[in-house]
């Protein structure tokens, strides 16, 4: 494994007994693996962002689907789907936006019913065939991301980046980070500029991390701050991840996404968005068609301080996605290559041609 991805952050155990996953509540104090075998622990995980980010919840989901299902114990298909099925449904209610959660759990069920006719003990080794194949394409996918978008770069470029959708995030390389592993492996000097991405800090905890193990010097800034270093010159280029992307390319990602777009257009600097086509949502016709998640209060009020930082009962907006207007994002950079407007016609050409 090379410098830039030292970390796995989601796998199936070689024995297929297990979910391993990077706790990425820990970081970066602390590099601990979990290795969980229990339905609720799998979904607390993914609740908690213990796992997190787009591509690598709908990968845990899916070996958490293989474990449900290797687990039942039926006499008949029906049974076995029936418990099948309310174990995804369990799954699938732990977070609402990202559309790779439920992308990969419709394709294990898929397999399941597609092979209703045959033995239990022969579904369920389709079904850990399945999950592991999830795995594999996110890598394969996301390196293809990493060289297209790294085409738009140049040596030497100012980057800014916002939350974490580096490898920590997917299951190897990242989407918007996935360029930047690329480039520092081909000895790119890139300047790096990392927004810390309140209120739950994936870029001053994760991105910040993953990008100074792989050796990069990377600049934490405030959310805050991207506006001034913009305006310095220092930026050449935004690069970011998406949660689920609709039909008119309007890009759902990480809370705070949206501002900085809305700079980078007034300092005409290119804003692009890193997206697997796994993360294309064709039932959003807009972005106001995706659900946004709502979290806690406290992530705001009192998470990361030693005592809590507002007024008790004082009300707290949570929301822990925006949704940038496809009118801001200059290129959107898939494994098939970098759409560009109209993306209602750009994004229905890959969906049905793919790299063709
Ligand atoms: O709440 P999170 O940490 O799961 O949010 C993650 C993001 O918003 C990422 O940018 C997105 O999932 C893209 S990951 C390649």
């Amino acid at each position: 494994m090379t410098k830039s991805m030292q970390y796995e952050t989601v796998a199936l155990d070689d024995d297929g007994d297990a979910l391993v996953i990077l706790d990425q509540t820990k970081l970066p104090g602390e590099v601990v693996s979990l290795r969980l075998t229990r339905q609720e622990d799998i979904r607390r995980a993914i609740r908690l962002l213990q796992v997190r980010g787009a591509p690598a919840i709908g990968a845990a989901a899916a070996c958490g689907l293989y474990l449900a299902a290797k687990s039942i114990d039926a006499d008949d298909y029906d049974a076995f789907y029936e418990r099948l099925k309310a174990a995804k449904d369990a799954l699938a209610a732990t977070r609402p936006t990202a559309v790779n959660l439920f992308r990969a759990l419709d394709r294990m069920e898929n397999v399941a019913s597609a092979h209703r006719e045959q033995a239990l003990p022969r579904i369920k080794t389709l079904l850990r065939d399945e999950a592991i194949r999830i795995l594999e394409e996110d890598a394969a996918v996301c390196r293809a991301i990493g060289e297209h978008g790294l085409g738009l770069l140049r040596d030497g470029d100012g980057i800014l980046t916002h939350c974490n959708a580096g490898y920590l995030a997917t299951t190897r390389y990242g989407t918007a980070l996935a360029p930047i592993h690329l480039g520092l492996e081909r000895g790119y000097r890139f300047k790096l500029f990392v927004d810390e991405t309140r209120p739950l800090l994936q870029g001053a905890r994760l991105t910040a991390f993953e990008l100074c193990a792989a050796g990069a010097e990377p600049t934490l800034i405030c959310d805050n701050m991207a506006a001034c270093v913009m305006k310095s010159g220092r930026v050449q280029a935004v690069l970011v991840g998406c949660d689920r992307l609709a039909a008119n390319g309007d890009a759902c990602n990480k809370i705070g996404t949206l501002g900085v777009a809305i700079l980078a257009k007034h300092y005409g600097i290119p804003f692009y968005v890193c997206v697997p086509t796994s993360t294309f949502d064709p039932r959003a016709a807009t972005g106001d068609d995706i659900p946004i998640e709502q979290r806690a209060p406290e992530e705001i009020t009192e998470m990361w301080y030693e005592k809590r930082m507002a007024p008790r009962g004082v009300r707290v907006y949570n929301p822990a996605f925006d949704v940038t207007d496809h009118e801001l994002i200059t290129g959107i950079v898939t494994e098939h290559g970098v759409l560009r407007p109209p993306y209602g016609e750009s994004i229905r050409r890959v969906m049905r041609d793919g790299g063709a």
